[in-house]
């Protein structure tokens, strides 16, 4: 697979800084010695320590509300700055700031907060002119990368240390062709301008109710209806994702306790392969799906690409062999925890239920046909049935 290729694939999902995450010492000057390297992450106290107030570069697309949530149930104080042109009417009760990260700040001058997150910045040029604006009154910047920034992944097991991609072009602003080396340069963009006050969290697919992209969403919709499913390879292919709301909560918990550093954002906690799964999520659902498992080779014959038309999984060889495979232990140990898949399925479809009819469809968009599926089906049965006669 090629690099462009990678770069659609991921950044459809949407300084390598090697540093471990850590807490802040100004967070803990004075108190208590920063967390250890290893351990159990200890669970989230009941009520935070101390309310905080955190502006939201963003705020109500898919990962921004969760947060958004997040931060409300645990009684901190939230400021939007957003355009307000994405759901203007989400969290009526909050205050929203306008304006436009691209040379419009102007509502954010003079302002002071506890902590910035920023899930909307693409490009380093206005990732550095927020950070830069913000540094001398924000205590904390948590920017919300991608493991898209990888080069490859063609290592098993990586940790955040694993090279980052560059642009070709140094100048390029082209997020579709270079979203993940552009993520990686704004991770330094934000180091620079605050210097050892940034979190760069990686999230790997973000799935779960609210998600546009109708890429999980493929599975749950697909097992619910029930009948023969395809299903891609062997079944033992290894699957990484993080529930949109475990990640939201996870995010407010590292402003809590002020950590930072580099963290791959994605679970679950185990090495989980495809087939456990769907087999989880079909059994979440009520079991009305069988499952076929076609081998790589031959849904490559057929055009059904990883990812595309088989959401959540890539056929992991060459520079994708450890795809599926990243460490997650620094963010464990700073409270990432993961709900059972089997519960996003099941919140996933009743989310889904909710939307209106041209919503649900956008929602569903993602995943091969049921036409392209049932061909796939019957030519899989016609080749494994002319092996048999063999
Ligand atoms: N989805 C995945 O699987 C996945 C995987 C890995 C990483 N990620 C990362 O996760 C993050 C997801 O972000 P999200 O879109 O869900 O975040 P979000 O904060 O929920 O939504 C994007 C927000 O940015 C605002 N915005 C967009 N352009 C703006 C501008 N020029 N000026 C001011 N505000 C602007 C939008 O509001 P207005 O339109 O009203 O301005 C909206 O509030 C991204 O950083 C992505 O790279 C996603």
């Amino acid at each position: 697979m090629t690099l462009d290729r990678r770069d659609f694939l991921l950044g459809s999902l949407a300084a390598a800084a090697a540093c471990g995450a850590r807490r802040d010492p100004a967070a803990t000057a004075g108190g208590p010695p920063a967390a250890p390297a290893a351990g159990p992450a200890a669970p989230p106290p009941a009520a935070p320590a101390r309310k905080k107030s955190i502006l939201v570069l963003g705020g109500t697309g898919f990962l921004g509300p969760h947060v958004v949530t997040a931060a409300l149930a645990r009684g901190h104080t939230v400021t939007l700055f957003n355009r307000g042109k994405t759901h203007a009417d989400l969290f009526p009760g909050v205050e929203k700031l306008h304006g436009d990260r691209d040379g419009h700040l102007e509502a954010l001058a003079g302002r002071t907060w506890d902590a910035v997150i920023d899930p909307s910045g693409y490009v380093p040029r206005i990732v550095k002119a927020s950070a830069e604006l913000l540094a001398p009154r924000v205590g904390h910047y948590v920017f919300i990368s991608t493991i898209s920034v990888y080069a490859k992944f063609d290592t098993v097991n990586p940790d955040e240390s694993l090279p980052v991609a560059t642009l070709a072009d140094p100048t390029s602003e082209d997020v579709k062709a270079g979203y993940g080396a552009l993520k990686a340069l704004c991770e330094q963009a934000a180091e620079a301008a605050m210097p050892g006050r940034v979190a760069s969290i990686r999230p790997g697919l973000i799935i779960g109710p609210g998600d546009p992209s109708g890429r999980f969403t493929h599975w749950p919709t697909r097992l619910a209806e029930g009948g023969e499913v395809l299903a891609p390879g062997d079944g033992g292919t290894p699957v990484q994702y993080i529930d949109g709301r475990d990640l939201g909560a996870w995010i407010v918990r590292v402003v809590e306790d002020r950590t930072v550093g580099t963290m791959n954002a994605l679970g679950p906690a185990n090495r989980v392969t495809m087939q456990s799964v769907l087999d989880e999520c079909n059994r979440a659902l009520g079991n009305r799906a069988r499952l076929t498992w076609v081998d790589a080779a031959f849904l490559d014959q057929q055009g059904v690409e990883g990812w595309r038309d088989m959401p959540m999984w890539l056929d992991n060889h060459g520079d994708f062999a450890g795809f599926g495979t990243l460490q997650n232990t620094r963010a464990v140990r700073a409270g990432l925890a993961f709900r059972p898949i089997g519960d996003t399925a099941r919140d996933t479809l009743a989310w889904l239920g909710t939307l209106p009819a041209d919503e649900r469809a956008k929602a569903r968009s993602s995943g091969i046909t049921r036409e392209k599926e049932a061909a796939v089906l019957a030519a899989w049965h016609a080749h494994q049935g002319g092996r048999a006669s063999r």
